[in-house]
């Protein structure tokens, strides 16, 4: 699948079906997030990968119920609950990179998924330490975000983007 095609068709999937995701596609999608550029090559991000039934209900008790993602977390076959050692990365400005570099991860993971015909969706609402505590996470590792995985059973419409007009400034910080 073209790049730019990725860009323009990844969703947000929060419903799933039941089929199971092939292993040598969930070696492919973290092989794209492995792929990622990080500080220094530090390559601080670790990826835990949930498809134990029980693991997957203790880890719904870490997320609000309001979230609207959180059914997915139940009922997705696959979780990927995507970490970071802050040890393997930099501070600049004020800047704590592995969170960058975790992110550039997750969305490779992300487009990946899609690339393969699945469905992901990035969820950063939920409380870290209950995430920590289920799932014996050791302190030191920061949880940056969890997706459910698997084979989309909806297909949400686009969701509104600003235009570019708002957010590009060429030269100078200034709209003209
Ligand atoms: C950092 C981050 C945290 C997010 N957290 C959640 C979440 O906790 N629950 C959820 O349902 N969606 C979550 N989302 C998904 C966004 O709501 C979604 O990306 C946005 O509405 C745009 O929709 P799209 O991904 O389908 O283009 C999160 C996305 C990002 C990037």
């Amino acid at each position: 699948m073209d790049i730019f095609q990725v860009f323009n068709d990844r969703r947000s999937i929060r419903k799933y079906k039941e089929t199971q995701v092939e292993a040598v596609k969930i070696e492919q999608i973290l092989n794209a997030a492995r792929l990622a550029p990080s500080w220094k090559n530090m390559q601080c991000w670790r990826f835990l990968v949930i498809n134990d039934q029980e693991k997957k209900t203790a880890l719904l008790q870490a997320f609000p119920e309001e979230n609207p993602g959180s059914r997915a977390i139940a009922t997705a076959p696959v979780i990927i609950v995507v970490c970071a050692d802050p040890s393997e990365s930099g501070v600049e400005n004020g800047i704590e990179y592995f969170i960058a570099d975790t992110a550039i991860a997750f969305e490779h993971l992300c487009l990946a998924a899609h690339a393969l015909g699945l469905g992901s969706c990035w969820m950063g609402w939920f409380d870290e330490a209950a995430i920590r505590t289920a799932l014996a996470i050791p302190e030191n590792i920061r949880v940056v975000g969890i997706t459910p995985l698997g084979y989309p059973d909806q297909e949400p419409k686009a969701r509104p983007r600003k235009s570019l007009s708002d957010i590009t400034f060429y030269n100078r910080w200034e709209k003209l």
